[in-house]
């Protein structure tokens, strides 16, 4: 009953309409109507209330929660199941939890906070409350294990779509799957595996996304490296005419569009048609032409990177006259992130 009095506030937008009108059209009493948008306003919708006039909704602008998710999902397969929190430790360390425990492909672990968020390379990831997407995705992928990094570069790939989509602001991606904006990096993908000898089990694709953080909310150390979308928006002020952006981007939005965007390439990955995913990849790329800097086995490499392998490798040819193909680790590129 409570979404019924969301979506007659939603058709309404930014008119009152009347408890009493509520009540009738709903069947239901006028405390009712008061104790569910009492509810509604504690889930985070910004509803005014006049005792003559009745509620109005002002806008839905950056509500997240599972109701607000799952309206408009346009999926087949990504997030019929949506596993909301307002805070937990990490979505990648639940969803990898409730994978091993055999939960459905496709679930969807959303949180507005994450306590002890994950990044690569033992890195923290800092989530706070009500400023970025912190979320995760399982899959059950049936390619081998050795191929696992495509996946990673498809859900970069979705990223940037979506982030366009639903912004109009252009993203690109560094090797493997940051995406950067303006130089600074909005959306880091922590992928993590259950697997034996070379079959998957289960895939979690955590993603994690800086939307409505000012400056301040940045800590000192990340303010030079790291962005959000509003940061950047509000610091270029200039849209596509056809894009709303009043002071902060709905997240809701963006996830839907994301997992619409990863179902696609999920299923051009299960079709076989990995090189389509890599062209799309290196259209996206802002690695690929650029001078870069990786460390292997304590050696430190600079050279120029020019292609990606069909497993997602990086090859770097190095100043050494020696070309070189990365797997893992982290690649600098000049210019980006701090490296000059
Ligand atoms: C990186 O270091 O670039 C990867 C960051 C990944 C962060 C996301 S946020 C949602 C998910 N849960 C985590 O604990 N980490 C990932």
């Amino acid at each position: 009953m409570k979404y019924k009095v969301l979506q007659e506030l939603k058709d309404n937008m930014g008119r009152y309409v009347s408890g009493e009108m509520l009540s009738e059209s709903l069947g239901v009493s006028r405390t009712a109507v008061w104790k569910h948008i009492n509810e509604l306003k504690r889930e985070g919708y910004k509803i005014s209330s006049s005792t003559k006039k009745g509620y109005l909704l002002e806008d839905t602008s950056d509500v997240l929660n599972g109701n607000e998710l799952s309206l408009g999902l346009e999926t087949k397969l990504l997030g019929r199941d949506i596993i909301y929190f307002d805070s937990i430790d990490s979505t990648n360390t639940y969803a990898k939890k409730i994978a091993s425990e055999g939960c459905y492909e496709g679930t969807v672990v959303i949180a507005d906070r994450q306590t002890a968020g994950r990044g690569r390379l033992g890195r923290q990831w800092d989530s706070r409350g009500g400023k970025g997407i912190w979320m995760s995705v399982v899959l059950r992928p049936h390619i081998p294990l050795a191929d696992i990094q495509i996946i990673t570069l498809a859900a970069s790939i979705a990223v940037v779509d979506a982030i366009k989509e639903a912004t109009g602001l252009d993203t690109g991606i560094k090797w493997p799957n940051d995406v950067v904006l303006d130089g600074k990096k909005v959306c880091g993908i922590l992928t993590e595996v259950g697997s034996e000898i070379d079959c998957i089990n289960y895939l979690v694709l955590g993603i994690g996304i800086n939307v409505n953080h000012q400056a301040e909310d940045f800590s000192e150390e990340l303010r030079n490296t790291a962005i959000s979308l509003k940061r950047y928006a509000d610091e270029k002020g200039s849209f596509p005419g056809s894009l709303k952006y009043e002071g902060m981007f709905n997240r809701s939005g963006i996830i839907k569009k994301i997992l619409f965007e990863l179902e696609r390439n999920y299923s051009k990955i299960n079709r076989g048609l990995i090189s389509e995913v890599l062209e799309d990849w290196k259209k996206r790329s802002v690695t690929l032409g650029r001078e870069v800097m990786f460390t292997t086995r304590n050696s430190d490499y600079t050279g120029r990177a020019v292609d990606i392998t069909d497993d997602g490798r990086l090859v770097v040819q190095c100043s050494d006259g020696i070309t070189r193909e990365i797997l893992s680790g982290e690649v600098k590129i000049r210019g980006m992130l701090g490296y000059v």
